[in-house]
């Protein structure tokens, strides 16, 4: 499928009364009403307006544009995190006594939210036991009410077939939901193979500096809520919270995220800041040329370290023989994605003493910041797993996650060659101690 080109530039939303080409700041609570009667037109959605920047914010308003465009959907809702952005997209869809079946291959907070969180709130999710369509379409019931995935697992890096997801879905009269956030839509675009609803920590490669968190839901427009309106009756019945608004009728293509906003930021309000949106939207200018470069460093770490003696094994679907390679290049167009996972022999010892080492890689649990980041998922992200769950969501003892940045090449693989030295010395000092 072709991806559209989307141009992303400073001047795409200029000012039309300052003349600013940069995006204003709206760094305000409320908005001022006309009048009585402007207020009332306001609160009944009769006229286009802001009210209160829990609802609303033109700041916020000119980021989400841009990310429905960059995406291809219809509209967007950006909040303060990723995890609140797929709290709020899963809660838009369910109710208590239902479900949703997810991949097993997860960011850990987000396994979380799905393992514990939600079936505390009375929503169960049903874990595949592969990411595989059959598998997942094997748990769909009655009760089911979305099918959820992230479209390049993190860290576990396999990558989804979407198309063959968003059939199966459809197939049950459900949305695929997809977590976008490790592809970036430069990489992939869910939409364009049937994704209904896309999702994005802004956190990562979106804003890219690791200075921000913020989170975006995407609405392709295209769920027909309306047909099924037995599994979903919150969109086509009047919501008694919002003085009978029927969603449907009153936003059509785009009553998902209209609720979403509407329910879920208004009264709950895990709102992203003007701010937040201005240093997002400075790092959504420049993520097309920047993931060119993650992926391009990527493939030369990849190489680096699958010739390098010092570790067991690497995980990168830039290569011929990974299992997910095929995906790779029918959704990614060969571009593996920069975070890669690896093994450094001698066990989590090893890993261990591999990650001190590192001296220009941060050891932090971010990714898709401009500056190359490392990872050892198993004492970190997904320590609150069990060992079984761990190795479920592909995560071992002895795997470091790499986060590859677009430093210059040289840099970052001197810094991957002396930090495997150092794991390899200690190892040997440990051994002939013994
Ligand atoms: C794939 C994925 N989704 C969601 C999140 C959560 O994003 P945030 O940290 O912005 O809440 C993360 C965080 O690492 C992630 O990797």
């Amino acid at each position: 499928m072709k991806k559209e080109t989307v141009a992303i530039h400073g001047g795409y939303d200029t000012d039309p009364t300052t003349k600013a080409v940069a995006v204003p700041i709206y760094q305000t609570v409320a908005y001022e009403f006309d009048s009585a009667d402007h207020g009332a037109a306001l609160f009944n959605l009769e006229v286009a307006g802001n009210r209160y920047s829990r609802i609303s914010n033109p700041t916020v308003a000119v980021l989400e544009r841009r990310i429905a465009a960059l995406e291809g959907g219809a509209e967007a809702l950006c909040v303060a995190s990723g995890q609140a952005a797929l709290n709020y997209a899963v809660l838009n869809v369910v109710a208590m006594g239902t479900n949703i079946v997810s991949v097993p291959q997860l960011y850990g907070t987000t396994y979380t939210l799905f393992a514990h969180l939600l079936p505390s709130q009375g929503v169960n999710v049903h874990f595949g036991e592969s990411d595989q369509p059959d598998a997942i379409e094997k748990l769909i019931d009655e009760g089911t009410r979305a099918v959820f995935c992230e479209s390049v697992g993190n860290p576990a890096g396999n990558i989804c077939d979407v198309e063959a997801l968003a059939v199966v879905a459809a197939r049950h009269g459900i949305p695929l939901i997809v977590d976008n956030t490790v592809a970036t839509p430069i990489l992939l675009r869910p939409i364009d193979y049937g994704a209904d609803i896309v999702v994005h920590s802004l956190t990562k490669f979106m804003g890219g500096h690791g200075t921000t968190l913020g989170g975006a839901i995407v609405d392709s427009g295209r769920f027909p809520w309306r047909e099924n309106a037995r599994r979903f009756p919150m969109f086509s019945e009047p919501d008694l919270s919002y003085h009978g608004l029927t969603y449907t009728e009153h936003f059509g293509d785009v009553a998902y995220i209209a609720r979403c906003r509407s329910v879920y930021q208004r009264t709950t309000g895990a709102v992203l800041s003007p701010l937040s949106a201005f240093l997002l939207l400075q790092g959504i200018e420049t993520v097309a040329l920047r993931v060119e470069r993650h992926v391009e460093n990527a493939r030369r770490v990849a190489e680096f370290l699958a010739h390098d003696p010092r570790v067991e094994w690497v995980n990168y679907t830039g290569f011929a023989d990974n299992p997910y390679h095929t995906l790779a290049c029918k959704y990614l167009g060969g571009k593996a994605c920069s975070l890669l996972t690896f093994g450094v022999a001698g066990g989590l010892e090893g890993a261990k003493s591999f990650y001190d080492a590192l001296k220009m890689f941060k050891r932090l649990v971010n990714m898709g910041d401009a500056k190359s980041l490392a990872c050892h998922p198993a004492s970190t992200t997904h320590r609150q797993m069990s060992a079984q769950e761990q190795a479920k969501a592909g995560v071992r003892p002895e795997m470091i996650r790499l986060s590859v940045g677009i430093e210059h090449i040289d840099d970052i693989l001197a810094d991957l060659d002396q930090a495997l030295g150092a794991a390899r010395a200690q190892r040997s000092a440990l051994l002939a101690a013994e």
